[in-house]
């Protein structure tokens, strides 16, 4: 069981702590993200258990989510991270990683920020032929030379929503195999530049780790040939992307080792260190949105469940159809009908969760949007002025933390000071 589940007194918990008292404890009368960070904990240990006995080392992707606290949880924990902005570098630098164990990575990454990283000196991936020249040019401003990766879009269909789907050949991303051999005379020529190794990444939300093992496969091919015309090459890097179980209906979903293992003997047998990105599968399901109703109301064939919530705090339902599980904190007797849960943001856009199946709530009572740890928070906005909402943790002793301030009207007002 993850961190939230519900007992049989008919609560919903996170650990050991029941929701609904949480929501008592925290001062904010207003929407808020609680994690677990045991179960954070818990899945960078999953991943570290999976890669044992092979030489890696795992690239957390902060984009999914950039909490400093949580970013700082899991450098201790000996994570290296993903990084694909100079802010993002900054962060990570911030929160300790280790650069040697960091990868920036990205199709458009401009000069200044590869000067920071050049700088860093974190490993760089190229994605196109521009690029190449724009991190040669960073190196020269640094008078460093750059490790990079060459990131290979090796044309495997990840089986997922076109819009985290990004190994596919026609994608923005990457290099297709055919202009291989131009990157590998550029680099040769290039005394700012040493290659080390290869990366791809074939989307998100993957369920069949199959597709894993076909990518490796092919990237080893390219690894020999890279290292048949003399380069040292070190780091196979296959990217994140596997999925978790957004339907809570108990789905046997792959794990950590179940991936590492279908490219275990083959990363083993070319003496290659893997490294490995995972978001989603760090994060996702460490983390509830927790809303309160504000009123219950139908139109035409529709009912609505009203929340404090809305697509400014967590957009994934709005922007990708995503299903993520919703569920009362505390047992209800109200009868059960067919909702439309719904923010108060004005568009129709704005809803969390259609035609959901719970008990009539009463005004006030909590309900939570399930595996809100990666690309909720991070993908907030203030659209409609809903400043971003606080963030707690639960910690291993079972208390409540705060891990991130609410957003407030200040905040937005600051953005005009002295205008
Ligand atoms: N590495 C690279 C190069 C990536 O582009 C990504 C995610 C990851 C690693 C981490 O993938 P993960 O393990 O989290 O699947 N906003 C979308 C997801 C976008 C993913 C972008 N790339 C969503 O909310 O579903």
């Amino acid at each position: 069981a993850t961190a939230f589940h519900a007992k049989d007194d008919g609560f919903l918990y996170c650990d050991d702590r029941k929701v609904v008292d949480v929501m008592e404890e925290v001062p904010e009368k207003r929407p808020f993200y609680l994690y677990s960070k045991r179960q954070l904990t818990k899945n960078y240990k999953a991943y570290e258990a999976a890669l044992s006995g092979l030489d890696s080392f795992i690239g957390y992707a902060i984009k999914a989510n950039n909490n400093l606290k949580i970013l700082q949880h899991l450098q201790q924990l000996g994570s290296g991270a993903v990084l694909v902005s100079g802010n993002e570098l900054q962060l990570a630098l911030k929160a300790g990683f280790d650069p040697t164990r960091c990868i920036f990575n990205g199709n458009g990454k401009l000069v200044e920020e590869l000067v920071l990283a050049a700088r860093a000196g974190v490993l760089v991936n190229v994605d196109s032929e521009f690029d190449l020249e724009h991190i040669t040019q960073a190196g020269k401003i640094a008078g460093k030379t750059v490790k990079v990766l060459f990131r290979i879009n090796p044309d495997v269909d990840p089986q997922v929503h076109p819009y985290v789907s990004t190994g596919n050949k026609n994608s923005k991303f990457g290099i297709r195999n055919e202009k291989l051999q131009w990157f590998l005379d550029e680099v040769r020529a290039r005394p700012e530049l040493e290659l080390v190794g290869i990366h791809c990444h074939l989307g998100s939300t993957i369920t069949k780790v199959n597709v894993f093992k076909d990518a490796a496969v092919l990237m080893v091919e390219y690894a020999e040939e890279i290292r048949r015309q003399g380069f040292t090459l070190r780091y196979l890097n296959i990217g994140g992307g596997l999925g978790i179980d957004y339907k809570r209906e108990g789905a046997i979903l792959p794990s950590p080792t179940d991936l590492i293992d279908t490219v275990r003997d083959l990363v083993k047998r070319e003496k290659l260190t893997l490294i490995i990105e995972p978001g989603r599968s760090m994060v996702g399901n460490t983390c509830a949105l927790v809303n309160r109703v504000t009123g219950v109301k139908s139109n035409g064939n529709k009912n609505f469940v009203v929340v404090d919530g809305s697509m400014s705090e967590l957009i994934r339902p709005s922007l990708y159809d995503a299903y993520q599980h919703i569920e009362l904190v505390s047992p209800c007797s109200g009868p059960v009908d067919t909702f439309d849960v719904v923010g108060p943001v004005c568009e129709s856009a704005d809803f969390l969760g259609k035609a959901r199946q719970l008990p009539t709530p009463p005004e006030g009572a909590g309900l939570v949007v399930h595996d809100s740890g990666a690309y909720c928070m991070a993908m907030a906005s203030t659209y409609n002025l809903r400043m971003r909402p606080p963030e707690y943790w639960v910690d291993e002793a079972g208390q409540l933390q705060k891990i991130r301030h609410a957003e407030t009207l200040d905040d937005h007002l600051r953005a005009f000071e002295g205008l």
